[in-house]
């Protein structure tokens, strides 16, 4: 009887650690240590970045390497072939309004294969090439369901197709298992290389790795203008979305939504979840360095306010719910501010206040962008109406 006692109480804790390291976070914003944050604007050499060329030339680079080494590992840069081919094609989808390709991907590199299953929509009945949101889903496939049997606010993927634009989507577990153990049948498998480097990346630069090859192939379909693509993800999605958007300039729009840690949100802060607790809950998203940072934010030579920085000129919202503290709606607003001097560098004003809005208040017309929804953490059918205003806001669309 005593053993089962133990035994019992053990599998109580072991449920709830979890719940207790949410509870042991702190949320109390007079408990925020002081901080200061790296300077995006200064190089490694001490030099003040005053122009866009220097911008480019010189800190740019040094930042996506710090990024690379430091957290999300890095990125590759080519591999022997991709292969795309329709799987499944209606051109009559949604009741006529759309036409459906299911594309598989294949691409190959140390004689492995990896193969991304995308899911998409693009309108009928409007003039092509049409600007595309693409979606890195983190959550389960029933939520971009290619018959439409199921739908989700999670990818509307109707609202989409009613606002002229094309909706894609891709899934995690096909670029990289969300598992610590699984997440190397995968991309990782093309590149072993990144398995034994410290600063080899892992599940979250395998993510942003896939949409990339979206890309590859979204500039071969005439159906979709590739100038305009628009990269969302959610939450660890949203990690990934930023990176992809950081890395990748092809992506002409970054959505990142409650992205919070090692998202769009500041560490320095330590509000929400922190370092410590992000790397022992997913040991298998960024690089064995970033456990250097544990309990540390403040050795870290970036903060995240730089990882939105790199996306400049192009634009970035940025977005939390009002009751998913744990993702620090402040430390992204922060971090969105904080952006803003390298988006000057290209003479673009931020529309964003000094303070965070209210809750239901996007702020949509402006290069960095901000929402904070009531609510929990989530992507909802709000949360998209407002990435369609952004994108028409900036591709210059009226309807
Ligand atoms: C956990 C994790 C977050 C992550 C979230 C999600 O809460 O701690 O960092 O963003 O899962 O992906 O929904």
């Amino acid at each position: 009887m005593k053993k089962f006692i133990i035994a019992f109480s053990l599998i109580v804790a072991v449920i709830q650690l979890p719940a207790q390291d949410h509870n042991q976070a702190n949320y109390d914003e007079s408990k925020v240590p002081s901080y200061t944050l790296p300077d995006v604007l200064k190089t490694s050499s001490n030099t003040e970045v005053k122009d866009k060329a220097t911008w480019e030339k010189v800190r740019r680079p040094e930042i996506i390497k710090l990024f690379e080494d430091n957290i999300y590992g890095q990125m590759p840069k080519s591999y022997s072939s991709i292969k795309y081919s329709v799987t499944n094609e209606n051109d009559t989808a949604m009741n006529g309004k759309a036409k459906l390709k299911e594309v598989l991907i294949e691409v190959m590199n140390n004689n492995k294969p990896v193969k991304i299953n995308l899911v998409l929509f693009v309108p009928n009945n409007v003039k092509k090439p049409v600007p595309a949101f693409l979606l890195i889903n983190n959550r389960g496939k029933e939520n971009t369901d290619p018959t439409r049997v199921a739908k989700s606010e999670f990818w509307p993927a109707e609202m989409l197709i009613d606002s002229g634009y094309a909706i894609a989507a891709i899934h995690v577990a096909d670029m990289a298992p969300d598992d610590k153990v699984k997440y190397v049948n995968g991309v990782l498998q093309l590149y072993p290389e990144q398995l034994t480097a410290d600063n080899g990346m892992k599940a979250i630069g395998a993510w942003a790795w896939g949409a990339s090859r979206i890309m590859d192939y979204f500039e071969k379909d005439k159906d979709i203008d590739a100038r305009k693509v628009a990269i969302v993800g959610h939450s660890r999605g949203g990690k990934a979305s930023l990176w992809a958007a950081a890395q990748d300039q092809r992506f002409a729009i970054c959505v990142s939504n409650c992205s919070g840690n090692t998202g769009a949100a500041l560490a320095r802060r330590q509000f929400g979840e922190r370092i410590n607790r992000i790397n022992a809950s997913f040991p298998h998203w960024f690089n064995n360095n970033y456990k250097k940072f544990n309990n540390n934010e403040n050795l870290l030579p970036v903060d995240q306010h730089m990882l939105i920085a790199l996306v400049a000129p192009r634009p970035v919202y940025a977005t939390n719910a009002s009751k998913d503290l744990w993702a620090d709606p402040k430390g992204t607003f922060l971090s969105l501010k904080n952006a803003e001097k390298v988006y000057a560098l290209y003479g673009l004003k931020s529309g964003l206040p000094s303070n965070p809005p209210g809750i239901n208040e996007p702020i949509t017309q402006s290069p960095l962008a901000y929402h904070n929804r009531e609510g929990e953490h989530n992507l909802t059918a709000y949360d998209w109406s407002n990435f369609i205003k952004f994108a028409d806001y900036h591709y210059k669309r009226t309807k």
